[in-house]
Protein backbone atom coordinates (compact mmCIF):
# COMPACT_ATOMS: atom_id res chain seq x y z
CA UNK A 1 0.00 0.00 0.00
CA UNK A 2 1.38 3.46 -1.25
CA UNK A 3 0.64 5.71 1.45
CA UNK A 4 1.21 9.62 0.52
CA UNK A 5 0.49 13.16 2.40
CA UNK A 6 -0.81 15.83 0.27
CA UNK A 7 -2.84 19.27 0.23
CA UNK A 8 -6.82 18.95 1.07
CA UNK A 9 -8.22 19.05 -2.15
CA UNK A 10 -11.03 16.60 -3.03
CA UNK A 11 -10.27 14.16 -4.90
CA UNK A 12 -12.08 13.41 -8.24
CA UNK A 13 -11.69 9.55 -8.88
CA UNK A 14 -11.52 7.20 -6.20
CA UNK A 15 -13.24 7.95 -2.45
CA UNK A 16 -13.24 10.57 0.04
CA UNK A 17 -12.78 9.78 3.44
CA UNK A 18 -14.38 12.13 5.62
CA UNK A 19 -15.40 12.83 9.39
CA UNK A 20 -18.28 13.03 11.54
CA UNK A 21 -17.98 13.59 14.84
CA UNK A 22 -20.27 12.37 17.90
CA UNK A 23 -23.89 13.34 17.88
CA UNK A 24 -23.87 13.43 13.65
CA UNK A 25 -21.64 16.64 13.53
CA UNK A 26 -19.98 17.11 9.94
CA UNK A 27 -16.54 18.20 9.40
CA UNK A 28 -15.77 20.87 7.35
CA UNK A 29 -15.18 18.41 4.07
CA UNK A 30 -18.58 16.32 4.99
CA UNK A 31 -20.18 19.89 4.69
CA UNK A 32 -18.59 20.58 1.69
CA UNK A 33 -19.53 17.30 -0.11
CA UNK A 34 -22.94 17.39 1.56
CA UNK A 35 -23.27 20.80 -0.53
CA UNK A 36 -22.39 19.63 -3.39
CA UNK A 37 -24.22 16.49 -3.53
CA UNK A 38 -27.28 18.35 -3.08
CA UNK A 39 -27.96 17.12 0.76
CA UNK A 40 -26.75 13.51 0.65
CA UNK A 41 -24.11 13.22 3.03
CA UNK A 42 -27.03 14.49 5.81
CA UNK A 43 -29.49 12.09 4.00
CA UNK A 44 -27.33 9.24 4.08
CA UNK A 45 -26.74 9.69 8.11
CA UNK A 46 -30.36 9.84 8.99
CA UNK A 47 -31.38 6.79 6.94
CA UNK A 48 -28.27 4.60 7.99
CA UNK A 49 -29.00 5.77 11.47
CA UNK A 50 -25.09 7.23 11.43
CA UNK A 51 -24.29 9.35 14.61
CA UNK A 52 -20.86 9.39 14.43
CA UNK A 53 -19.62 7.01 17.07
CA UNK A 54 -16.32 6.00 16.90
CA UNK A 55 -15.08 3.80 14.30
CA UNK A 56 -18.46 3.74 12.73
CA UNK A 57 -18.77 3.99 9.14
CA UNK A 58 -20.83 4.93 6.33
CA UNK A 59 -20.52 4.22 2.54
CA UNK A 60 -22.29 6.72 -0.37
CA UNK A 61 -21.58 5.49 -3.52
CA UNK A 62 -21.53 7.18 -6.15
CA UNK A 63 -23.16 10.66 -4.99
CA UNK A 64 -24.56 12.67 -7.53
CA UNK A 65 -22.92 16.10 -7.85
CA UNK A 66 -19.18 15.07 -7.27
CA UNK A 67 -17.18 12.62 -9.91
CA UNK A 68 -15.42 10.77 -6.87
CA UNK A 69 -16.08 7.16 -7.09
CA UNK A 70 -18.09 6.76 -3.47
CA UNK A 71 -18.00 8.76 -0.22
CA UNK A 72 -16.72 7.00 2.92
CA UNK A 73 -18.36 8.67 6.51
CA UNK A 74 -16.31 8.20 9.18
CA UNK A 75 -17.32 8.19 13.05
CA UNK A 76 -14.76 9.64 15.19
CA UNK A 77 -16.64 9.77 18.26
CA UNK A 78 -15.81 12.90 20.91
CA UNK A 79 -12.72 14.04 19.64
CA UNK A 80 -11.67 14.36 23.28
CA UNK A 81 -11.30 11.38 23.47
CA UNK A 82 -9.30 10.15 21.38
CA UNK A 83 -5.91 8.52 21.94
CA UNK A 84 -3.43 7.65 19.18
CA UNK A 85 -4.07 4.26 18.94
CA UNK A 86 -7.99 5.46 18.34
CA UNK A 87 -6.47 7.66 15.47
CA UNK A 88 -4.61 4.31 14.02
CA UNK A 89 -7.64 2.39 14.43
CA UNK A 90 -9.59 5.21 11.71
CA UNK A 91 -7.06 5.07 9.22
CA UNK A 92 -7.45 1.43 9.18
CA UNK A 93 -10.98 1.19 9.40
CA UNK A 94 -10.83 2.98 6.29
CA UNK A 95 -8.62 0.69 4.55
CA UNK A 96 -10.60 -2.38 6.04
CA UNK A 97 -13.93 -0.83 4.37
CA UNK A 98 -12.18 -0.13 1.09
CA UNK A 99 -9.48 -2.50 0.66
CA UNK A 100 -11.66 -4.64 -1.62
CA UNK A 101 -14.19 -2.83 -2.54
CA UNK A 102 -13.61 -1.34 -6.13
CA UNK A 103 -11.75 1.52 -5.80
CA UNK A 104 -8.20 1.88 -6.27
CA UNK A 105 -7.59 5.27 -4.35
CA UNK A 106 -8.99 6.85 -1.06
CA UNK A 107 -8.44 10.61 -0.13
CA UNK A 108 -8.60 10.78 3.74
CA UNK A 109 -9.42 14.02 4.40
CA UNK A 110 -7.83 15.79 7.65
CA UNK A 111 -10.03 18.93 8.98
CA UNK A 112 -9.06 21.16 11.08
CA UNK A 113 -11.24 20.53 14.12
CA UNK A 114 -11.38 22.31 17.40
CA UNK A 115 -11.27 19.28 20.38
CA UNK A 116 -9.01 16.88 18.86
CA UNK A 117 -5.47 16.23 21.24
CA UNK A 118 -3.40 15.22 18.19
CA UNK A 119 -2.60 18.06 15.96
CA UNK A 120 -3.70 17.60 12.38
CA UNK A 121 -0.31 16.83 11.41
CA UNK A 122 -0.16 14.08 13.93
CA UNK A 123 -3.35 12.96 13.15
CA UNK A 124 -2.39 12.65 9.67
CA UNK A 125 0.56 10.60 10.47
CA UNK A 126 -1.68 8.17 12.24
CA UNK A 127 -4.20 7.47 9.89
CA UNK A 128 -1.39 6.87 7.46
CA UNK A 129 0.06 4.09 9.66
CA UNK A 130 -3.24 2.74 10.83
CA UNK A 131 -3.65 2.64 6.82
CA UNK A 132 -0.24 0.82 6.26
CA UNK A 133 -0.89 -1.67 9.22
CA UNK A 134 -4.25 -2.58 8.21
CA UNK A 135 -2.88 -3.23 4.24
CA UNK A 136 -1.11 -6.18 5.55
CA UNK A 137 -1.75 -9.44 3.70
CA UNK A 138 0.58 -12.83 3.70
CA UNK A 139 -1.09 -13.91 0.02
CA UNK A 140 2.44 -15.21 -1.77
CA UNK A 141 0.96 -18.58 -2.13
CA UNK A 142 -2.21 -17.85 -2.89
CA UNK A 143 -2.57 -18.69 -6.66
CA UNK A 144 -6.33 -19.02 -7.73
CA UNK A 145 -7.26 -16.52 -5.95
CA UNK A 146 -10.36 -14.49 -7.37
CA UNK A 147 -9.85 -10.95 -9.12
CA UNK A 148 -12.95 -9.75 -7.66
CA UNK A 149 -11.95 -10.70 -4.14
CA UNK A 150 -7.89 -9.49 -4.73
CA UNK A 151 -7.62 -6.03 -2.92
CA UNK A 152 -8.22 -2.92 -5.01
CA UNK A 153 -6.85 -0.30 -3.07
CA UNK A 154 -3.28 0.65 -3.60
CA UNK A 155 -3.03 3.86 -2.48
CA UNK A 156 -3.85 6.10 0.51
CA UNK A 157 -3.31 9.94 0.11
CA UNK A 158 -3.67 11.98 3.20
CA UNK A 159 -4.77 15.59 3.01
CA UNK A 160 -4.13 18.49 4.97
CA UNK A 161 -2.60 22.09 5.16
CA UNK A 162 0.75 21.32 5.67
CA UNK A 163 1.36 17.75 4.44
CA UNK A 164 5.33 17.69 4.54
CA UNK A 165 5.25 17.76 8.39
CA UNK A 166 2.94 14.84 8.53
CA UNK A 167 5.02 13.15 6.08
CA UNK A 168 7.76 13.57 8.18
CA UNK A 169 6.26 12.12 11.20
CA UNK A 170 5.10 9.21 9.29
CA UNK A 171 8.22 8.30 7.56
CA UNK A 172 9.27 7.04 11.43
CA UNK A 173 6.13 5.32 11.58
CA UNK A 174 7.14 3.57 8.28
CA UNK A 175 9.78 1.90 9.51
CA UNK A 176 8.28 0.28 12.78
CA UNK A 177 5.70 -0.74 10.13
CA UNK A 178 8.13 -2.03 8.23
CA UNK A 179 9.37 -4.54 11.20
CA UNK A 180 6.15 -5.14 12.18
CA UNK A 181 5.16 -6.70 8.15
CA UNK A 182 8.97 -8.72 8.93
CA UNK A 183 7.48 -10.20 11.87
CA UNK A 184 4.35 -11.12 10.10
CA UNK A 185 6.06 -12.41 7.16
CA UNK A 186 7.91 -14.75 9.24
CA UNK A 187 4.82 -16.31 11.63
CA UNK A 188 3.14 -17.04 8.48
CA UNK A 189 5.44 -18.86 6.56
CA UNK A 190 5.69 -22.42 6.94
CA UNK A 191 7.74 -24.73 8.72
CA UNK A 192 9.01 -26.28 5.80
CA UNK A 193 10.34 -22.71 4.79
CA UNK A 194 11.11 -21.40 7.73
CA UNK A 195 13.54 -23.27 9.76
CA UNK A 196 16.57 -22.58 11.92
CA UNK A 197 18.92 -21.97 8.91
CA UNK A 198 16.45 -20.26 6.35
CA UNK A 199 15.40 -17.92 9.32
CA UNK A 200 19.41 -17.09 9.92
CA UNK A 201 19.30 -16.19 6.54
CA UNK A 202 16.15 -13.93 6.54
CA UNK A 203 18.04 -12.34 9.51
CA UNK A 204 21.14 -11.88 7.64
CA UNK A 205 19.16 -9.54 5.13
CA UNK A 206 19.14 -7.04 8.00
CA UNK A 207 23.16 -6.09 7.82
CA UNK A 208 21.79 -3.85 4.82
CA UNK A 209 20.57 -1.83 7.68
CA UNK A 210 23.87 -1.75 9.53
CA UNK A 211 23.01 -4.58 11.88
CA UNK A 212 25.46 -6.19 12.77
CA UNK A 213 24.75 -10.33 12.72
CA UNK A 214 26.62 -13.62 14.00
CA UNK A 215 25.33 -16.89 13.63
CA UNK A 216 26.16 -19.82 15.53
CA UNK A 217 25.81 -23.45 14.63
CA UNK A 218 25.48 -26.84 16.57
CA UNK A 219 29.42 -27.26 16.97
CA UNK A 220 29.81 -23.88 18.21
CA UNK A 221 26.83 -23.96 20.70
CA UNK A 222 28.19 -27.20 22.20
CA UNK A 223 31.57 -25.77 22.57
CA UNK A 224 29.54 -23.57 24.92
CA UNK A 225 28.01 -26.10 26.41
CA UNK A 226 24.56 -25.11 25.77
CA UNK A 227 22.98 -28.70 26.55
CA UNK A 228 19.38 -27.82 26.81
CA UNK A 229 19.06 -25.71 23.53
CA UNK A 230 20.80 -29.07 21.83
CA UNK A 231 18.73 -31.38 23.59
CA UNK A 232 15.76 -29.87 22.31
CA UNK A 233 16.84 -29.46 18.70
CA UNK A 234 18.13 -33.54 18.28
CA UNK A 235 15.25 -35.11 17.49
CA UNK A 236 15.37 -33.08 14.54
CA UNK A 237 17.35 -32.70 10.91
CA UNK A 238 17.63 -29.41 10.72
CA UNK A 239 20.50 -28.14 12.68
CA UNK A 240 19.81 -25.52 15.38
CA UNK A 241 21.06 -22.23 15.40
CA UNK A 242 22.06 -19.14 17.50
CA UNK A 243 21.00 -16.16 15.91
CA UNK A 244 22.94 -12.78 17.57
CA UNK A 245 22.06 -9.35 16.23
CA UNK A 246 23.41 -5.92 17.36
CA UNK A 247 22.24 -2.06 16.47
CA UNK A 248 24.85 0.20 17.88
CA UNK A 249 22.83 2.92 17.57
CA UNK A 250 24.45 4.92 20.41
CA UNK A 251 27.94 4.58 19.96
CA UNK A 252 28.49 7.28 22.51
CA UNK A 253 26.33 6.99 24.97
CA UNK A 254 27.51 7.46 28.83
CA UNK A 255 26.46 3.75 29.24
CA UNK A 256 27.53 1.77 26.37
CA UNK A 257 25.99 -1.43 27.82
CA UNK A 258 23.20 -2.87 25.16
CA UNK A 259 19.75 -3.81 26.15
CA UNK A 260 19.00 -7.34 25.10
CA UNK A 261 16.03 -8.94 23.92
CA UNK A 262 15.80 -12.63 23.63
CA UNK A 263 13.59 -14.81 21.68
CA UNK A 264 11.82 -18.01 21.47
CA UNK A 265 12.20 -19.72 17.66
CA UNK A 266 11.09 -22.96 17.94
CA UNK A 267 10.42 -23.13 14.08
CA UNK A 268 8.40 -26.03 14.82
CA UNK A 269 7.18 -27.77 17.96
CA UNK A 270 5.75 -31.16 17.36
CA UNK A 271 6.02 -31.59 21.18
CA UNK A 272 8.80 -34.11 20.73
CA UNK A 273 8.53 -37.17 22.52
CA UNK A 274 5.69 -35.98 24.40
CA UNK A 275 3.93 -35.72 21.37
CA UNK A 276 1.09 -32.97 20.78
CA UNK A 277 -2.02 -33.84 19.83
CA UNK A 278 -2.93 -33.95 15.63
CA UNK A 279 -5.72 -30.86 16.25
CA UNK A 280 -4.24 -27.44 15.32
CA UNK A 281 -0.81 -29.12 15.42
CA UNK A 282 0.04 -26.94 12.51
CA UNK A 283 -0.06 -23.70 14.58
CA UNK A 284 3.36 -24.62 15.74
CA UNK A 285 4.64 -23.34 12.84
CA UNK A 286 4.56 -20.00 14.49
CA UNK A 287 6.10 -21.11 17.54
CA UNK A 288 9.21 -19.54 16.57
CA UNK A 289 6.96 -15.99 17.13
CA UNK A 290 9.36 -14.62 19.75
CA UNK A 291 12.40 -14.66 17.46
CA UNK A 292 10.27 -13.05 15.05
CA UNK A 293 9.38 -10.59 16.92
CA UNK A 294 13.07 -9.52 17.67
CA UNK A 295 13.78 -9.98 14.27
CA UNK A 296 11.69 -7.48 13.39
CA UNK A 297 12.31 -5.27 16.24
CA UNK A 298 15.87 -4.89 15.17
CA UNK A 299 14.19 -3.98 11.62
CA UNK A 300 12.51 -1.34 13.55
CA UNK A 301 15.37 0.29 15.60
CA UNK A 302 17.87 0.02 12.82
CA UNK A 303 15.01 1.48 9.91
CA UNK A 304 14.34 4.50 11.88
CA UNK A 305 18.29 4.76 13.56
CA UNK A 306 17.06 4.12 17.02
CA UNK A 307 20.07 6.07 19.28
CA UNK A 308 20.27 2.84 21.66
CA UNK A 309 22.28 0.22 21.70
CA UNK A 310 20.33 -3.56 21.42
CA UNK A 311 21.26 -6.70 20.87
CA UNK A 312 19.10 -9.54 19.63
CA UNK A 313 19.54 -12.89 20.81
CA UNK A 314 17.19 -15.86 19.28
CA UNK A 315 17.88 -19.44 19.92
CA UNK A 316 16.27 -21.27 16.40
CA UNK A 317 15.57 -24.43 16.94
CA UNK A 318 13.07 -27.35 15.62
CA UNK A 319 11.13 -30.09 18.27
CA UNK A 320 10.87 -33.28 16.44
CA UNK A 321 10.32 -36.44 17.51
CA UNK A 322 12.98 -39.40 16.36
CA UNK A 323 15.06 -41.65 17.14
CA UNK A 324 17.50 -39.20 18.14
CA UNK A 325 15.18 -36.95 20.12
CA UNK A 326 15.30 -36.29 24.11
CA UNK A 327 13.36 -38.81 26.01
CA UNK A 328 11.52 -37.56 28.90
CA UNK A 329 13.70 -38.29 32.20
CA UNK A 330 16.62 -37.16 30.47
CA UNK A 331 19.05 -34.67 32.29
CA UNK A 332 20.80 -32.09 30.56
CA UNK A 333 23.33 -29.60 31.23
CA UNK A 334 22.53 -25.85 30.59
CA UNK A 335 25.23 -23.29 29.72
CA UNK A 336 25.04 -21.94 33.20
CA UNK A 337 26.11 -25.54 34.85
CA UNK A 338 22.44 -26.04 36.00
CA UNK A 339 21.02 -29.18 35.39
CA UNK A 340 17.68 -29.75 34.45
CA UNK A 341 15.92 -33.36 33.99
CA UNK A 342 13.65 -33.29 31.31
CA UNK A 343 10.18 -34.38 32.68
CA UNK A 344 8.02 -33.26 29.24
CA UNK A 345 9.75 -32.27 26.18
CA UNK A 346 6.77 -30.28 25.34
CA UNK A 347 7.98 -27.59 27.43
CA UNK A 348 10.78 -27.12 25.10
CA UNK A 349 10.94 -23.35 25.03
CA UNK A 350 12.20 -22.47 28.57
CA UNK A 351 15.15 -25.35 27.41
CA UNK A 352 16.03 -23.22 24.42
CA UNK A 353 15.71 -19.83 26.36
CA UNK A 354 17.54 -20.97 29.77
CA UNK A 355 21.15 -21.09 27.24
CA UNK A 356 19.97 -18.09 25.14
CA UNK A 357 19.80 -15.89 28.33
CA UNK A 358 22.46 -17.24 30.09
CA UNK A 359 24.51 -16.20 26.44
CA UNK A 360 22.98 -12.73 26.60
CA UNK A 361 24.24 -11.94 29.76
CA UNK A 362 27.83 -14.14 29.57
CA UNK A 363 28.48 -11.87 26.38
CA UNK A 364 27.09 -8.65 26.69
CA UNK A 365 26.27 -7.91 30.18
CA UNK A 366 23.64 -5.96 29.12
CA UNK A 367 21.87 -3.45 31.30
CA UNK A 368 17.95 -5.04 31.01
CA UNK A 369 16.63 -8.23 29.43
CA UNK A 370 12.89 -8.74 27.94
CA UNK A 371 12.31 -12.04 26.83
CA UNK A 372 9.26 -12.79 23.90
CA UNK A 373 7.83 -16.52 24.09
CA UNK A 374 5.03 -18.28 22.33
CA UNK A 375 5.60 -20.27 25.97
CA UNK A 376 2.65 -21.69 27.34
CA UNK A 377 -0.76 -22.50 26.43
CA UNK A 378 -2.10 -21.64 29.80
CA UNK A 379 -1.43 -18.26 29.02
CA UNK A 380 -4.38 -18.33 26.78
CA UNK A 381 -6.65 -19.62 29.22
CA UNK A 382 -5.26 -16.96 32.06
CA UNK A 383 -5.81 -14.34 28.93
CA UNK A 384 -7.12 -15.41 26.46
CA UNK A 385 -5.98 -13.67 22.64
CA UNK A 386 -6.00 -9.85 24.14
CA UNK A 387 -3.15 -9.04 26.40
CA UNK A 388 0.16 -10.95 26.41
CA UNK A 389 1.18 -12.50 29.76
CA UNK A 390 4.04 -10.09 31.55
CA UNK A 391 6.53 -11.44 34.58
CA UNK A 392 9.23 -8.96 35.72
CA UNK A 393 11.98 -8.93 38.61
CA UNK A 394 11.62 -5.26 38.44
CA UNK A 395 8.79 -2.94 39.28
CA UNK A 396 10.23 -0.25 37.39
CA UNK A 397 10.93 -2.41 33.85
CA UNK A 398 7.68 -4.04 34.70
CA UNK A 399 5.24 -0.82 34.42
CA UNK A 400 7.22 0.85 31.46
CA UNK A 401 6.67 -2.02 29.27
CA UNK A 402 2.74 -2.06 30.50
CA UNK A 403 2.59 1.35 29.86
CA UNK A 404 4.16 1.12 25.87
CA UNK A 405 2.07 -1.93 25.49
CA UNK A 406 -1.46 0.12 26.48
CA UNK A 407 0.04 3.27 24.50
CA UNK A 408 -0.04 1.15 21.20
CA UNK A 409 -2.29 -1.33 21.13
CA UNK A 410 -0.42 -4.30 22.54
CA UNK A 411 -1.28 -4.61 26.38
CA UNK A 412 0.63 -6.83 28.49
CA UNK A 413 -0.80 -7.67 31.87
CA UNK A 414 1.95 -8.72 34.59
CA UNK A 415 1.65 -11.74 36.54
CA UNK A 416 3.22 -12.69 39.84
CA UNK A 417 6.42 -14.25 40.60
CA UNK A 418 7.50 -15.82 43.47
CA UNK A 419 9.13 -18.37 46.38
CA UNK A 420 6.13 -20.31 46.61
CA UNK A 421 6.13 -21.39 42.93
CA UNK A 422 9.85 -21.40 42.47
CA UNK A 423 9.61 -24.70 44.58
CA UNK A 424 7.39 -26.24 41.92
CA UNK A 425 10.50 -27.19 39.80
CA UNK A 426 12.35 -28.53 42.14
CA UNK A 427 12.90 -32.35 41.61
CA UNK A 428 14.86 -35.36 43.31
CA UNK A 429 17.10 -35.50 40.46
CA UNK A 430 18.94 -32.79 38.84
CA UNK A 431 18.89 -28.96 40.03
CA UNK A 432 15.33 -28.51 38.78
CA UNK A 433 12.64 -30.04 36.38
CA UNK A 434 11.21 -28.52 32.88
CA UNK A 435 7.81 -28.21 33.85
CA UNK A 436 5.54 -28.00 37.41
CA UNK A 437 2.19 -29.17 37.51
CA UNK A 438 -1.01 -27.97 36.10
CA UNK A 439 -1.54 -25.31 38.67
CA UNK A 440 -0.23 -21.89 37.38
CA UNK A 441 1.55 -23.07 34.46
CA UNK A 442 2.72 -19.47 33.01
CA UNK A 443 3.87 -18.99 36.24
CA UNK A 444 6.29 -21.72 36.87
CA UNK A 445 7.41 -21.44 33.23
CA UNK A 446 8.74 -17.71 34.12
CA UNK A 447 9.95 -19.13 37.34
CA UNK A 448 11.98 -21.73 35.70
CA UNK A 449 13.49 -18.55 32.93
CA UNK A 450 13.89 -16.24 36.39
CA UNK A 451 16.60 -19.67 37.38
CA UNK A 452 18.62 -18.44 34.22
CA UNK A 453 18.89 -14.98 35.06
CA UNK A 454 21.76 -13.41 37.00
CA UNK A 455 21.61 -11.59 40.32
CA UNK A 456 20.99 -7.43 39.72
CA UNK A 457 19.70 -7.92 35.83
CA UNK A 458 16.54 -6.36 35.54
CA UNK A 459 14.57 -8.87 32.82
CA UNK A 460 11.32 -9.08 31.98
CA UNK A 461 9.12 -11.93 30.15
CA UNK A 462 6.48 -11.52 27.42
CA UNK A 463 4.20 -14.83 27.26
CA UNK A 464 3.34 -14.02 23.67
CA UNK A 465 1.54 -17.26 22.94
CA UNK A 466 -2.18 -15.90 22.81
CA UNK A 467 -1.34 -12.76 20.79
CA UNK A 468 0.93 -14.04 18.56
CA UNK A 469 -1.48 -15.27 16.08
CA UNK A 470 -5.38 -14.09 15.16
CA UNK A 471 -8.21 -15.98 13.79
CA UNK A 472 -9.86 -12.47 14.07
CA UNK A 473 -8.93 -9.57 12.18
CA UNK A 474 -8.54 -6.15 14.04
CA UNK A 475 -8.75 -2.37 12.74
CA UNK A 476 -4.38 -2.66 12.10
CA UNK A 477 -4.00 -5.88 12.68
CA UNK A 478 -5.28 -8.28 10.06
CA UNK A 479 -5.87 -12.04 10.82
CA UNK A 480 -3.29 -14.55 10.64
CA UNK A 481 0.62 -13.57 12.48
CA UNK A 482 0.01 -9.77 14.27
CA UNK A 483 3.64 -9.13 14.81
CA UNK A 484 2.60 -8.19 18.48
CA UNK A 485 5.43 -7.20 20.53
CA UNK A 486 7.69 -5.14 18.02
CA UNK A 487 5.60 -2.16 18.54
CA UNK A 488 5.63 -2.42 22.24
CA UNK A 489 9.16 -3.24 22.16
CA UNK A 490 10.06 0.03 19.44
CA UNK A 491 7.70 2.19 22.20
CA UNK A 492 9.40 1.34 25.04
CA UNK A 493 12.97 1.57 23.61
CA UNK A 494 11.80 5.12 21.96
CA UNK A 495 10.26 6.52 25.60
CA UNK A 496 13.23 4.92 27.85
CA UNK A 497 16.39 3.95 26.48
CA UNK A 498 17.32 6.05 23.21
CA UNK A 499 20.07 9.13 24.47
N1 LIG B 1 4.63 -23.72 22.11
C1 LIG B 1 3.93 -24.28 23.19
C2 LIG B 1 2.95 -23.29 23.83
C3 LIG B 1 1.82 -22.84 22.95
C4 LIG B 1 0.60 -23.50 22.99
C5 LIG B 1 1.94 -21.76 22.13
C6 LIG B 1 -0.45 -23.08 22.21
C7 LIG B 1 0.90 -21.33 21.34
C8 LIG B 1 -0.30 -21.98 21.39
C9 LIG B 1 4.89 -24.73 24.28
O1 LIG B 1 6.11 -25.21 23.83
C10 LIG B 1 4.24 -25.86 24.99
O2 LIG B 1 4.04 -26.86 24.38
N2 LIG B 1 3.91 -25.66 26.26
C11 LIG B 1 3.25 -26.66 27.03
C12 LIG B 1 3.93 -26.71 28.38
C13 LIG B 1 3.51 -27.89 29.19
C14 LIG B 1 4.05 -29.16 28.61
C15 LIG B 1 4.02 -27.68 30.60
C16 LIG B 1 1.80 -26.27 27.16
O3 LIG B 1 1.52 -25.08 27.29
O4 LIG B 1 0.96 -27.16 27.10
MN1 LIG C 1 6.06 -27.23 23.32
ZN1 LIG D 1 6.77 -24.45 22.05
Amino acid sequence: MKITFGLPKLPKTGAIAAGVTEGGKLSPTAQEIDRLTGGAVKRALKSGRFAGKKGQLLDLIAPTGISAERVLLVGTGRPADLRDVDLENLGGAVVGRLAASGVKEVAIMVDEIAGFAAKPMQRAALYGFGALLASYRFDKYRTKEKPESKPSLAKVNVLLRGPAAAQKAFAEMEKVAEGVFLTRDLVSEPANVIFPKSLATEARKLSTLGVKLQVLGEKEMKRLGMGALLGVAQGSANEPQLLIMRWDGAPRAKDKRPFAFVGKGVTFDSGGISIKPAANMEDMKWDMGGAGVVIGLMKALAGRKAKVNAVGVCGLVENMPSGTAQRPGDIVTSMSGQTIEVINTDAEGRLVLADALWYVQEKFKPRAIVDLATLTGAIIIALGNEYAGLFSNDDKLAERIAAAGTAVGEPAWRLPLGEAYDKAIDTDAADMKNVGNRAGGSITAAQFLQRFIQKGTPWAHLDIAGVTWATKGKNTVPKGGTGFGVRLLDRLVAEHYEV
